[in-house]
Parts: structure tokens; C-alpha cells; sequence
């Protein structure tokens, strides 16, 4: 009895330690865990470096080194460097890469990564990768689906509409009968400020230039007070809508909207 009464009093005092610890973190790092960074090393050269877009950053830092194993010298030699802020999104996420970097199996990656949110610099602490063969992106190693039917044009059309067709399904059996091809983008006193709701909807579209294919297939659209709504052709086509603009249209999914507030 009263081992299992220690064992229970040990536990909860490991648990508080860990708050503790997570507490007494230093806020810039409690504020940089929250990032996840991505590297990946090509074949012959080449180093990338990304996280995901996200309203809490403004301008993305890296400061890299990669040191070549050395069983004469102690440590590895930090023979390779890459110093670069972003600001810029590619494809909704901070990227940093150099294509003529030589990274190869055994090198030690050490990095430290910098965010600054309302001009305040936060950077994360150093963290070391051995270079190891899943760090590197092999297109070979890659599952084929159907990109890797290029040559007959003729069924490649018919493998993409057979995939969307699937893919429909799928997305129907998942989220149910009632998923719905309706979006919105709020906007207060829409029905003073917009005079052409469907010129509104298909020119914020327009804006993006991944969703510019996407305006033919707006099928109707509604000026209510606080927004303007619409339908898409497809429910694939309101999921590019929702994919593509990530970051650039604040649009909402009344389908997921109406999952939360319930
Ligand atoms: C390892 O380190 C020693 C001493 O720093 C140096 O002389 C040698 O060239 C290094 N070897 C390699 C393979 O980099
Ligand atoms: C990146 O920004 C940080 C913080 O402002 C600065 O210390 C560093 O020198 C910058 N690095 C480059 C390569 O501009
Ligand atoms: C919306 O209209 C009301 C009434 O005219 C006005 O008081 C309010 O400031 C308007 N809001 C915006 C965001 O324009």
C-alpha cells in the first residue's frame, strides 16, 4: 500500500516537474516550440528549409551549419553555412532553400531557426540532425499515382475524372449527405458595400492566382448582411477554393463552421 501510494505521489510530482519545466521555459521558446520546421537534402546538391504559414509570423529566419564527420577532431567541422530571412510565402509556407549546397549521408545538420511576430525577434534553440537517407528526397522512393501516367492523353483525362468521381465519394462518405458546395466570405454591411455579388465573389477569387481556373466555376451567388455567399460546381472545386486560398481569402466552409459551433 504505501509503495503504491509513493508510486502515485512520484507520478503526480514527475507530471508537475514537467509543467514546471514547460513553465519556466523562457517565453521566446515556448513561443518558437509551436513552429515546426521542415529540411530535406537533394541529390547531387541542395538543402530546403520551411515551415507552414501562420498569422504569428512575419518574417522567417535560419541560421544553418552543416559539419562534415570528423574521427580525428572532436566535434564536426562547420564547413557549410546558409544565413537567410524571409518574408516572402511560397505556396503558403516560409521557404529557404540553396541548390548548390552538398549535403551528404553522415553530415551533422545544426540549425537554429528566427520569428519575429509584432517586430519582436524570437529564435528557437540550436538542434542537431544527422544527416541520415530519410532526410533526402528521392522521387523513386515516392508511390506513383496516377502523375505517373503521362503519355496517352486520352487516359490521362479519363484516369482524372475517374480519381475526382472517387474522390467525391469518398469525401461524401466522410463528411456525409450533408456536406455542401456553399462558401462565404464575411464582410460587414455587405448589402451597402457590394453592388454585384457575383463580380464580388469571382474577382476575390481572381485574386489568387492558383484559383483564377476556379471562377467559371462559381454557379450561384447571395449578398446577405455581413458577407457574401456562394456556391461552387463541385464539392472539389469548394476544396481547392478552401486549399489554395489558405492565407489569402478568409473565406469560410459553412459545413465545418456549423461542426464547430455545434
Ligand atoms: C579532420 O580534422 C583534422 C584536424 O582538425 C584535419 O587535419 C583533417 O583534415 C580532418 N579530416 C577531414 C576528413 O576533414
Ligand atoms: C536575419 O535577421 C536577424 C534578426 O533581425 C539578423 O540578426 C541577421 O543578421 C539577419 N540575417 C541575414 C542573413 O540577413
Ligand atoms: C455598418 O453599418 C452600421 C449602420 O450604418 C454602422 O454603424 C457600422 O459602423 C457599419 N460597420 C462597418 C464595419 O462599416
Amino acid at each position: 500500500m504505501r509503495s503504491l501510494v509513493h508510486f502515485i505521489l512520484s507520478l503526480a510530482l514527475m507530471r508537475l516537474a514537467w509543467a514546471q519545466e514547460d513553465a519556466h521555459l523562457p517565453d521566446y521558446l515556448v513561443f518558437t516550440k509551436q513552429f515546426a520546421v521542415h529540411v530535406q537534402v537533394r541529390e547531387p546538391s541542395g538543402i530546403m528549409v520551411w515551415t507552414r504559414d501562420s498569422p504569428l509570423i512575419e518574417t522567417f529566419g535560419l541560421e544553418l551549419y552543416v559539419g562534415r564527420g570528423n574521427h580525428s577532431s572532436r566535434g564536426p567541422i562547420w564547413d557549410r553555412q546558409l544565413l537567410v530571412n524571409t518574408s516572402v510565402l511560397v505556396d503558403g509556407k516560409f521557404f529557404i532553400h540553396d541548390d548548390g549546397m552538398v549535403v551528404e549521408m553522415g553530415d551533422t545538420i545544426r540549425y537554429r531557426f528566427m520569428v519575429t511576430h509584432k517586430k519582436t525577434l524570437f529564435h528557437s534553440n540550436f538542434r542537431r540532425i544527422l544527416v541520415t537517407d530519410h532526410l533526402f528526397y528521392r522521387p523513386k522512393n515516392n508511390y506513383c499515382f496516377s502523375q505517373c501516367l503521362v503519355g496517352d492523353q486520352q487516359v490521362a483525362h479519363e484516369e482524372v475524372a475517374h480519381l475526382k468521381q472517387l474522390l467525391e465519394q469518398k469525401i461524401l462518405q466522410c463528411v456525409g449527405t450533408q456536406a455542401s458546395e456553399h462558401l462565404f466570405f464575411p464582410l460587414e454591411n455587405a448589402s451597402k458595400l457590394v453592388a454585384d455579388a457575383e463580380l464580388y465573389v469571382k474577382s476575390r477569387l481572381f485574386q489568387v492566382e492558383a484559383l483564377r481556373p476556379l471562377v467559371n466555376s462559381v454557379v450561384t451567388t447571395y449578398l446577405a448582411h455581413n458577407g457574401v455567399g456562394f456556391r461552387m460546381y463541385t464539392l472539389l472545386d469548394k476544396f481547392k477554393v478552401l486549399e489554395l486560398g489558405q492565407g489569402y481569402l478568409d473565406v469560410i466552409d459553412f459545413d465545418s463552421f456549423l461542426e464547430e459551433s455545434n
